[in-house]
């Protein structure tokens, strides 16, 4: 085997999902050198589909950064959030309620296509393709990151610090020592079914709740739609046929007239959480999905990757230019406390859309509660306040 080309920078990056693309660009705007190490293809990379709302604190994090012509482009915003109760609307003011504060529809794919070209544009450093990437001495003062490019060529990278960014699935975590990991995990007994279909969108996001089980309505794009359905944890795919899926949409949401349309893509979510703490060992920091999992409802997910990445960003500048290595130190905790946060937000959606649908699967208290709490949110202004800050996203 031929021997491998050194090299060394301050940040290696492993993963270019939606946190290391951050992280990089972060990073490059601050005047660090960093490198980013990615398994997939830059197609594979860039077709993904998954969450598609960047709250208000993220779109705030891309302006300040300097990159928000880049990566903010026709992002839709809507301040309203419907709930669709038994076949009848009721609209949240989500942007009021919250001050001002609103999210925004942002597929992810267009954010990490984004993302990859504005790096890219600024002579960043992104390799894909990297085969059996491995973390070497993560708990040291110069760890090392190696790979093979596609040509087989071995690789190593020396580097001041690690950046895990690599998802749930990836290498980052599993080079921790399992002792040094706390990790908290749990199944909340929900599969969704999702859709992705050429529906129009709905005029503003929408939850739907009725004795049918959940269901929720998003926008896509100007023609396409993507649509939650509450179903049971691990459901068989082929259960589910185009005329069963739009047959239970119209059934769920309260609208017999809700157009059917081409489907695109179906999948189903188990609804489960994970929590490593803590997020860093040694120089090795642990940012997004390689740190935490959250159920889709509540649109934390990318938004967590986002956080984390900028929390790292800061602190690895003031521990670089400054000399001051505390934020870097805070790190896991300044990350998990946002995490817990929108854990029990996510808990609290959770509970609240789901039990509130049949009775029979929650059992008449639990819906009755689940009812009360969903009606709070229209009848009091501090419960309304609180909820659509958490949505819209925290400053
Ligand atoms: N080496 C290099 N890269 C790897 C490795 C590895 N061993 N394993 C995984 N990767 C890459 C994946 O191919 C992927 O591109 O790391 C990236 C991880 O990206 P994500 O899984 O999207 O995780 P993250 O960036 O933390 O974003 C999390 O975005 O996709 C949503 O649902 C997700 O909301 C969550 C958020």
């Amino acid at each position: 085997m031929s021997e491998a080309a050194h090299e060394t920078t301050t940040v290696a990056i492993i993963g270019a999902g939606p946190a290391g693309l951050t992280l990089a660009n972060l990073l490059r705007t601050a005047g660090l050198d960093c490198v980013v190490v990615e398994r997939q293809s830059r197609a594979y990379v860039e077709q993904r589909q998954r969450a598609g709302v960047l709250e208000h604190r993220a779109a705030r994090m891309f302006e300040e950064w300097g990159l928000a012509d880049r990566v903010l482009q026709d992002s839709r915003t809507d301040g309203v959030q419907e709930f669709r109760v038994d076949g009848r609307p009721r609209f949240l003011p989500i942007a009021d309620l919250a001050g001002g504060k609103f999210g925004r529809i942002l597929p992810q794919q267009f954010l990490v296509q984004r993302l990859i070209t504005a790096f890219q544009e600024d002579g960043g450093d992104l390799r894909f393709g990297c085969e059996d990437v491995t973390l070497e001495r993560p708990g040291s003062e110069r760890p090392v990151v190696t790979y093979r490019d596609e040509d087989g060529r071995p690789h190593e990278i020396e580097a001041d610090y690690l950046a895990g960014c690599d998802g749930f699935h990836g290498v980052s975590r599993r080079s921790v020592p399992e002792a040094e990991q706390t990790i908290y995990a749990y199944d909340h007994g929900i599969g969704w079914f999702t859709v992705l279909a050429d529906v129009p969108p709905p005029r503003h996001p929408m939850f739907a709740v009725s004795a049918h089980g959940f269901a929720a309505h998003f926008p896509r794009g100007p023609r396409s739609s993507r649509f939650y359905l509450q179903c049971a944890p691990g459901e068989d795919l082929d259960a589910w046929d185009d005329r069963r899926i739009f047959d239970q949409l119209r059934l769920r949401i309260g609208d017999p007239d809700l157009p059917a349309g081409a489907v695109l893509e179906k999948a189903v979510v188990d609804m489960r959480s994970f929590v490593v703490d803590p997020m860093s060992y040694g120089r090795l920091f642990l940012v997004g999905d390689a740190a935490h999992i959250i159920t889709p409802m509540g649109g934390k997910g990318m938004n967590l990757a986002l956080a984390d990445a900028e929390v790292l960003a800061k602190a690895v500048r003031s521990a670089v230019r400054d000399g001051d290595p505390q934020p870097l130190r805070d790190y896991s905790k300044t990350c998990l406390d946002r995490t817990w946060s929108y854990q029990e937000f996510s808990r609290w959606m959770t509970e609240m859309l789901h039990d509130s649908g049949d009775p029979a699967t929650s059992g008449p208290f639990r819906h009755k509660i689940a009812r009360a709490r969903l009606d709070r949110l229209f009848t009091s202004p501090n419960a309304g306040g609180l909820f659509s800050d958490l949505m819209a996203g925290e400053a």
